[in-house]
């Protein structure tokens, strides 16, 4: 079976719905941001500070090309993941989760966060979320094998959902 990889906002709860899943399927779950940070030594903030977002972008890229390269992983990726035509391209060549979130509950769980470059720059972080999900949403929907929402936003939930689905 083709790779499991979550797409959706930050705060949609890519990366607990994908270790639960991978728990279920019995598979390696990997978070691509998280293997950013292994492989740079740095967290994310810190590469954007240095390298900005094109900077940030372009590792994102490689590591998704990287990790889909591997067999029966669950993959959580991160919210912008799908900007780049060529990443929506490899993405649906897999099974895509798609954790449509509205964005209340995106803001709800992120406010607190001082781990994203993208709300914590000046402005408001509401009015953020509500723009990027304007644009992503379509993005999103374009590379979804399948979308979760409305009841399914509790993890279990979730999971059972995308097992069904899957
Ligand atoms: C980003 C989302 C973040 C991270 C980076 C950029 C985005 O991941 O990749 O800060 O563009 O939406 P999460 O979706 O896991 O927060």
């Amino acid at each position: 079976m083709e790779n499991v990889v979550l797409v959706g906002p930050m705060g949609a709860g890519k990366s607990t719905i994908g270790r639960g899943l991978a728990a279920v399927l019995k598979r390696s779950f990997v978070d691509a941001d998280a293997e950013i940070e292994k492989r740079t030594g740095v967290d994310i903030p810190t590469i954007f500070e240095f390298e900005g977002e094109e900077g940030f972008r372009q590792r994102e890229t490689e590591m998704l090309r990287e990790l889909l390269e591997r067999e029966n992983i669950v993959l959580a990726t991160g919210g912008g993941a799908v900007m780049r035509p060529e990443n929506r391209e490899l993405l649906k060549q897999h099974c895509v989760l798609y954790l449509r979130v509205p964005v209340t509950e995106q803001f709800r769980r992120t406010r607190k966060s001082r781990r994203r470059p993208l709300l914590n720059a000046a402005g408001d972080p509401r009015k953020r979320l509500e723009e990027l999900f304007r644009v992503r949403d379509p993005l999103y929907q374009e590379v979804a094998t399948i979308v979760l929402q409305g009841r399914n936003q509790r993890v279990r939930d979730a999971v059972r959902a995308a097992c069904e689905a899957l």
